[in-house]
């Protein structure tokens, strides 16, 4: 029995029917670009959000977590907010939005158990909310199109579902960021949800958030991920990334052009009149990520990840320089990656303030790499550090 099989029969007295799984994401290349509908590499990884379930007849929902003491039990027809189990918001938001979309779903019982830590930067809630809707999608089975609700798919002989197609999972990635950004209040892009849904083993994604399609280039050879949580957070939920992104979108709009995604450095250079101060820095920042990401995935897809680490080197330069969502902690851990020679290429990944940096590191050297910065980190800042080697793995299903 699994763990989030355990959980769940401890909780509520019987077996749970079956389990879900949505790993998290790691941002490769490409900062804050999804939102400006740019372009960004990313991998999904072995650290993973697990939810068993089962149906219910009273009509009501009820979740456990095993990182939260608090269950949460709410009717499904009734879903409202409660303080005292923020963590839910996620699962809840997605509800609101599958019934906004005429899913139809009643009560059902559901386990958490996650292995993504929480707070750095890896979307344990995009993987939560994937999850989310998965586990709906098991126990009543809807298809999401761009025009609407489909005809529901047929399970097989074996009680299974077919897979969903690119377009349902497409549908399904918006569901959650909908959530997020309607129920928990942080206007994300889409990074993340399409992470979880259409990772693949032993590849990165390349995803272009203007078409929103995805591209699969290789990631393998002599090389590893490895991931270091400085163990911060600076930011608070939401506030400096919305402004980040209202930057952004004024700075399109300062240019006449409808995203950033159009607009590249000679006219950004010519056009800075238009701009405040700060609005260039951060149209700097993003006009050069996106061409970062054009080079890296040429480089990935040649193998030549020494090349690729310089890019993710200049990526973060980028963010702190720039746009300035790095901190203290995370240049540290950069600066300190930079200087190991096992280290091709070291960036912060995810929205930025705190949380993690993504190392490419030489196979053979994952283990002195690994032991000396965070020797190093915690002698300079008194924060533990574990770092944590990443294998990338294939999507939610
Ligand atoms: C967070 C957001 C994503 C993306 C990244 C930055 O992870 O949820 O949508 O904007 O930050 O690239």
């Amino acid at each position: 029995m699994t763990e989030v099989e355990r959980l769940f029969r401890r909780r509520f007295g019987h077996p749970s029917i079956l389990t879900v799984r949505a790993p998290g994401r790691l941002e490769l290349l490409g900062n804050h670009t999804d939102y400006n509908q740019g372009l960004v590499l990313s991998l999904a990884i072995d650290r993973e959000v697990h939810m068993a379930v089962a149906p219910r007849k009273d009509g009501r929902i009820e979740i456990i977590s095993s990182a939260f003491p608090e269950a949460e039990s709410f009717s499904a027809h009734e879903i409202t907010r409660n303080a005292a189990a923020r963590w839910a918001d996620y699962v809840k938001g997605v509800l609101v939005e599958l019934r906004r979309r005429k899913v139809h779903f009643t009560g059902f019982s559901a386990a958490i158990h996650s292995t993504i830590p929480l707070g750095a930067g890896l979307s344990s809630s995009a993987a939560l909310e994937v999850a989310a809707a998965l586990a709906v999608r098991s126990l009543y089975p809807y298809s999401l199109q761009l025009a609407g609700l489909g005809e529901p798919p047929q399970r097989k002989k074996d009680g299974s579902l077919p897979r969903m197609t690119p377009a349902e999972k497409l549908e399904v990635a918006r569901v959650c960021q909908a959530a997020e950004s309607g129920y928990v209040g942080v206007h994300c892009g889409l990074l993340d949800q399409i992470s979880s849904l259409f990772g693949r083993a032993f590849h990165a994604m390349e995803l272009d958030c203007q078409s929103l399609t995805v591209e699969h280039v290789p990631m393998a050879g002599e090389i590893a991920i490895v991931v270091c949580n400085t163990g911060v957070k600076h930011a608070l939920v939401g506030g400096e990334y919305n402004e980040l992104r209202e930057q952004c979108e004024g700075a399109a709009r300062a240019l006449g052009a409808r995203s950033l995604r159009s607009v590249d450095l000679p006219l950004l250079n010519a056009e800075r009149a238009r701009l405040t101060p700060r609005q260039y820095q951060c149209a700097h920042h993003i006009v050069g990520e996106i061409q970062r990401v054009i080079f890296g995935a040429r480089a990935l897809r040649e193998g030549d990840f020494a090349q690729f680490g310089q890019y993710m080197f200049q990526s973060h330069e980028s963010s702190r320089h720039s746009f300035k969502n790095s901190c203290e902690e995370l240049d540290l851990l950069v600066d300190l990656a930079r200087a190991h020679p096992g280290c091709l290429g070291a960036r912060l990944s995810g929205g930025g303030f705190g949380g993690a940096t993504i190392n490419l590191v030489a196979r053979d050297q994952i283990e002195p790499f690994s032991r000396t910065i965070a020797a190093q980190y915690q002698e300079a800042t008194g924060i533990p550090l574990t770092p944590l080697l990443c294998q990338i793995v294939d999507g939610a299903q």
